[in-house]
């Protein structure tokens, strides 16, 4: 199917869908009325790619939605994926279907680490993950990323110390990196994964946005760093980022090492999620069969949007600091010139401006003064709100 650069400037109308986003009602609810433009989900306003529709239009004529069975067309459609776009290979039996990548983290942590058990993360991060560990009573050990000239790194250092004074069980890594944008180069993966492997730390990989890839950079997942390291890694991910469909809830996991997945897999089909939903099945498997060119489109248009921001912070000297994107449909920006205390800035934008941003502080810690925007919008409404962002800076 040919797919065309103009699919992303189509304006489609969600406000009386239940989007969590867009609806009505639950803006009220939130903050008085219905007229705010929604950036803070790492969601897009995008229609997803038409094979995607077809094939749950298709399936939704039949008229009956029971249990439904998860063939081989399916582990197929995800190998095949992983191998031609991004050069990973998985077989059948590394792979477990789930209703999401917060869930599937959650049960990880359940079942490989226990109560009391140090977890270390890199904050900023996007909090779900966090509080899938300390919901569940373990420790949080924070390494926090280092922002060096415009863009943000590990400290090794301080998680070889971490490893050294800790007894680190885990570590959630999250490539691309929400809310940074940074798609970690496989060196920097290699020099996380020998401390793992050194101090036998288990990793987490959260890689739900791998496929959302800024012009010039290249995702490794550091399940394919070596051998070692496959076997030491888990790694999270799903379709629903990148063609928009976090409403089907599907995800996998991906698990190399048999010693770590027969009894992970055993432990979670007993959570009962033995038939999933139906669409969510369907929808992947389209995606991953026919979707690849609308992908390669859409990063384009992400760029542009990227691109876009960039020349508007620029032109109208908003004194707003973009932070490089490599990956994600986000952006990250440091409103720390703007004359406005931290705890200030999320609710003057939603008061002056009517946008709604994802405040920096909310990503567990190391985000004071950022705020966080999704640009999966057409470009017409993205503009509408940096239109809305100037105006209400130009008043202080
Ligand atoms: C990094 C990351 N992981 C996980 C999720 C949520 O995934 P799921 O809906 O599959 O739980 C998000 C959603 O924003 C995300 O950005």
């Amino acid at each position: 199917m040919n797919f065309s650069l103009d699919h992303f400037d189509k304006y489609v109308d969600r406000t009386q869908t239940w989007s969590i986003k867009w609806d009505p009602d639950y803006m009220i609810e939130r903050f008085g009325t219905a007229d705010f433009l929604p950036f803070n989900h790492a969601e897009m306003d995008f229609e997803c790619p038409k094979p995607i529709i077809d094939a749950i239009r298709q399936r939704s004529d039949h008229g009956i939605y029971g249990y439904t069975l998860v063939k081989s067309d399916y582990y197929d459609s995800v190998i095949r994926w992983y191998q031609h776009r991004h050069g990973i290979k998985f077989s059948k039996e590394e792979i477990l279907y789930s209703t999401g990548v917060v869930f599937s983290l959650r049960n990880v942590i359940q079942f490989f680490t226990n109560i009391g058990d140090k977890i270390l993360i890199f904050p900023p991060i996007y909090r779900p993950l966090a509080e899938a560990a300390t919901d569940q009573a373990r420790k949080l050990i924070m390494v926090p990323l280092r922002l060096k000239e415009g863009t943000y790194q590990m400290d090794f250092d301080q998680i070889e110390y971490a490893f050294q004074t800790h007894s680190i069980k885990l570590v959630i890594l999250c490539n691309p990196h929400n809310p940074v944008g940074r798609v970690w180069t496989r060196s920097e993966l290699q020099r996380l994964g020998d401390l793992c492997l050194n101090y036998n730390v288990m990793i987490v990989s959260d890689e739900i946005h791998c496929d959302i890839l800024s012009q010039g950079y290249h995702y490794s997942s550091i399940a394919s760093i070596s051998p070692e390291l496959g076997l030491k890694t888990i790694m999270l991910s799903s379709m629903t980022k990148t063609f928009n469909t976090s409403g089907l809830k599907i995800a996998n996991i991906f698990i190399k090492n048999p010693e770590i997945r027969i009894p992970f897999f055993r432990f979670f089909d007993k959570k009962f999620i033995y038939a999933p939903n139906v669409f969510g099945i369907l929808g992947m498997q389209a995606a991953y069969n026919h979707c690849a060119q609308w992908v390669d489109l859409l990063v384009q248009y992400l760029d542009d949007n990227f691109r876009f921001v960039q020349e508007y912070l620029t032109k109208h000297e908003m004194n707003i600091d973009l932070i490089q994107r490599e990956g994600t449909p986000l952006i990250w920006l440091d409103f720390r010139k703007i004359p406005l205390a931290p705890d200030q800035i999320f609710q003057y934008l939603i008061k002056k401006a009517h946008i709604i941003p994802y405040d920096g502080r909310d990503f567990t810690a190391n985000g004071e003064g950022f705020q966080r925007l999704s640009i999966g919008y057409p470009r017409k409404i993205l503009k509408e709100g940096l239109d809305r962002i100037r105006k209400a800076i130009q008043l202080l």
